[in-house]
């Protein structure tokens, strides 16, 4: 059968690679894709729009779609395809709200009682400016809509938190997604990736991940999409595990139904887990994704033993509960290669030398590539995401740095630390779930 992933970073070329080994597969499709994403039984097709889409996929014959990123979901991609007969996995576009409009979040927490920090919603800046007054700092300005990774400020100081209001509300300068912002308070802890698929009312709970958002060791520096993640996260254990099912995804597949949005695709609860080890310190929701994490999906990809596809095919039917993924018992770490100048305005155009072979247990997922006059260039901000499978942590980031070393560009940055909270758990503390 023939497949279509839609999107474009390395999250898409890890989806696509997975999907493309089942035996039942000859091809997959990906757009717009990539440098890496036009090799093997991968192919390129130069359309993001949906209505596009659609017509390719049945001229094609393509027998399911899985979408990648946010925007065409909250572009309604899924309404489109559902309303042609056509197969998807993805939530709608009002199902997207979740992620599209943090307030639309944020009231939903509230209203199905899933522990989230304290906020309110403001569009009026004097407003904004009192409740930060008012509260103190640190706090955490949000906007509301989608601002690719630029809608939220931590700040530690009022000044922070103000200048936030007055970029956002005032000078309007993430546009409409700014017009509105949440402001809520400031937790502390270890932060998660729980993501899991959904039909609908079954979910299937996907290896656990953690991201690394800030750009430089040590987690200092500006915040980024992600600079490396690993799976599964030590940090969620399975007591932890348990609690996160019974306290935020399952009242939240629940309460997307009653609201009538049945909620359909990856659903992904970014957590703050309090710290300490008390079985039962809080467990708070900074955000939800309407998709898969990147780079969280690359090692949780390398992970997967079964077949993708299939799992797919039971999240479109609404029969997830029959389906069961084997996980890779060895540790997933992936390290993102960023061009000069990321998160900032990245240069691009730099040529990329030293891409190894894939291989089974280290692969080179490609994100902002492009395949120019016979040579691979950055095209973007995140370039690559090196991932590798090892028996510890320890083991993967070793395979994972050896294969950095070797791959070249002008204005490379990434971090030599990928993994630092793992590794510092003790091995005498309990096993990660999955
Ligand atoms: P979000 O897009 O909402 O996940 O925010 C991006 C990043 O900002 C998160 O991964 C956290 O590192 C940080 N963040 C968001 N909300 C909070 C919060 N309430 N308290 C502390 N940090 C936060
Ligand atoms: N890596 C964080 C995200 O995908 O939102």
């Amino acid at each position: 059968m023939k497949l279509l992933v839609i999107g474009s970073g390395g999250r898409e070329h890890a989806l696509a690679w997975r999907l493309a080994q089942s035996p039942r597969v000859h091809k997959v499709f990906v757009a717009p894709g990539n440098g890496g994403t036009q090799r093997g039984s991968l192919q390129n097709v130069a359309l993001t729009q949906a209505e596009e889409l659609a017509d390719f996929v049945q001229r094609e014959g393509v027998t399911l779609t899985v979408v990648g990123p946010e925007a065409p979901l909250a572009a309604g991609v899924v309404d489109v395809f559902r309303a042609r007969g056509l197969k998807i996995f993805g939530p709608t576009k009002a199902a997207a709200q979740l992620e599209s409009s943090k307030d639309y979040a944020k009231a939903f927490m509230v209203r199905h009682n899933i522990p989230t920090a304290r906020y309110q919603t403001f569009t009026d800046p004097a407003a904004a400016h009192a409740y930060i007054d008012e509260q103190g700092a640190p706090i955490v300005v949000k906007a509301d809509g989608l601002a690719a990774g630029k809608g939220v400020v931590v700040a530690m100081t009022l000044d922070e938190a103000h200048a936030a209001v007055d970029a956002m509300l005032g000078d309007g300068s993430l546009g409409s997604a700014g017009a509105r912002v949440v402001i809520e308070e400031c937790l502390e802890g270890e932060e998660a990736s729980f993501i899991v698929m959904v039909d609908g009312r079954n979910v299937l709970a996907l290896a656990t991940s953690q991201d690394h958002k800030r750009l430089q060791d040590g987690d200092q520096g500006p915040n980024t999409g992600g600079m490396g993640a690993y799976s599964p996260a030590p940090v969620v254990t399975p007591e932890l595990h348990h609690r996160i099912m019974r306290e935020v995804i399952l009242p939240t597949v629940q309460g997307m139904a009653r609201d009538g949005l049945p909620y359909t695709g990856f659903l992904y609860a970014g957590l703050m887990i309090a710290p300490g080890d008390d079985p039962d310190r809080p467990i708070k929701v900074l955000e939800f994704n309407c998709r898969m994490g990147d780079p969280e999906t690359q090692p949780i990809m390398m992970r997967i033993k079964s077949d993708l596809v299939d799992v797919v095919e039971h999240a479109i039917a609404g029969t997830l509960d029959r389906a069961e993924i084997v996980w890779d018992r060895r540790t997933a770490l992936g390290v993102v290669l960023a061009a000069h100048n990321y998160p900032g305005t990245p240069r691009t155009g730099d040529v990329i030398a030293g891409l190894p072979d894939d291989a089974a247990d280290c692969m080179v997922f490609h994100a902002a590539t492009r395949s120019e006059d016979g040579h691979i260039k950055t095209s973007g901000g995140r370039v690559l995401c090196v991932t590798a499978l090892g028996d510890s942590v320890r083991m993967a980031r070793e395979r994972v740095y050896e294969t950095v070393d070797r791959i070249v560009f002008d204005g490379r940055q990434y971090r030599t630390d990928i993994g630092w909270r793992a590794l510092k758990r003790s091995p005498a503390k309990p096993k990660p779930a999955a």
